[in-house]
């Protein structure tokens, strides 16, 4: 990020909230469900299925959970409703994995059990470092209650990765099924890579490792070097667009999910080598948060962004340009 783009990441929270909402449009699909579906409907003429997200994190008293399963609930029915190809994306901590592990694990296993009726995958967001080992347990807790709908995160900056998706595979086998990003969490060195081209090399390390293994692989991330690593490493184990999955120790092909992998990005981000993988053929997911708490969301996502100065000049002097 250059030093025009520093600056405006410094005055981003004295920014009147109105002008980051507007900015900030283009990464969530509005305050409520009905907006999210109109989203939805929107860019499925572009080829993309969704993981639907509603805004918020970590709870401090369990009350706030009601809001989640509630809400989550909701989101379920209007996929069923619709019949939009779409999955939820949660987070365990907005569910109070971290004051109550038991009511929470409760809370997600309802939801998992009524998306597994429909044939709905239900993805477990990956948070901080302090929840990576209770999420990853949650989720084969889940298997061994017989949910095969779920999985999670796995963080290519983290030095434990390689070691997760090996033990994952020998847990789940063939129905492991991972997303495998970058890490947004800013963890420490001694257990996180922190430079930036260790970062991806680690990441596509762990994308490789997660394919080996006959996992499901979630490839999320908007970086070109990763796309393009993904792309080879996928033609070079014969995986690709429409090819059924060749790996010996793959499963069969699941509803609602591509040849063994598929490529995911964040709304409102690199839109364009979206559409480019949709028009090659690859399965592309498009991660659509709704909810109130966009502006959190919005200003992370603004403070992120490489060419911030750019994005906001441009949204407010060319609005039809900030395109979801
Ligand atoms: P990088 O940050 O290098 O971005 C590559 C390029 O994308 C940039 O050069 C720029 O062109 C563009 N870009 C990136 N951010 C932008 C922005 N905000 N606005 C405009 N352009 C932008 N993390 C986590 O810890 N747990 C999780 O569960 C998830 N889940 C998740 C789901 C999905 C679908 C995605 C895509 C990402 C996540 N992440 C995540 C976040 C992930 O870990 C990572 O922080 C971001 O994706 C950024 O990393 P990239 O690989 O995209 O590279």
């Amino acid at each position: 990020m250059g030093l025009l783009g520093r600056a405006v990441v410094t005055v981003l929270p004295l920014m009147p909230r109105f002008m980051v909402g507007w900015v900030s449009r283009r990464y969530h699909a509005g305050e409520d469900l009905s907006s999210a579906v109109k989203t939805m409907r929107r860019l499925e003429g572009e080829g993309a299925c969704f993981t639907i997200d509603v805004l918020g994190e970590e709870i401090t008293t369990m009350e706030e959970a009601t809001f989640f399963v509630e809400e989550y609930g909701r989101v379920l029915e209007a996929i069923i409703d619709t019949g939009i190809d779409a999955n939820l994306s949660l987070k365990p901590t907005a569910f109070g994995l971290l004051i109550d592990p038991t009511i929470a694990e409760g809370s997600i296993e309802k939801l998992v059990r009524k998306a597994a009726g429909n044939d709905i995958f239900v993805r477990l967001d990956m948070e901080d470092h302090r929840v990576t080992q209770p999420t990853i347990d949650l989720v084969a807790r889940m298997h061994d209650r017989g949910l095969s709908n779920i999985g999670t995160v796995l963080q290519g900056r983290l030095h434990r990765t390689l070691g997760d998706i090996e033990k994952i595979s020998e847990i789940l086998g063939s129905a492991a099924d991972h997303r495998i990003c970058k890490g947004i969490y800013l963890e420490p060195e001694n257990i996180a890579f922190t430079g930036r081209s260790d970062i991806t090399s680690a990441t596509n390390q762990a994308i490789d490792a997660a394919l080996d293994c006959g996992a499901y692989v979630g490839i999320a991330s908007h970086d070109t070097n990763i796309v393009k690593h993904s792309l080879t490493a996928l033609e070079d184990r014969g995986m690709g667009p429409g090819i059924p999955d060749p790996r010996e120790l793959a499963g069969p092909q699941r509803p609602g999910k591509g040849p063994g992998y598929e490529f995911q990005m964040l709304l409102g981000v690199r839109g364009d080598i979206r559409r480019r993988l949709a028009k090659q053929g690859h399965r592309t997911r498009v991660y659509l948060p709704y909810g109130s708490k966009w502006y959190e969301y919005g200003v992370r996502r603004l403070r992120e962004n490489p060419d911030v100065a750019w994005h906001i000049t441009k949204a407010l002097f060319f609005p039809w340009s900030n395109r979801r």
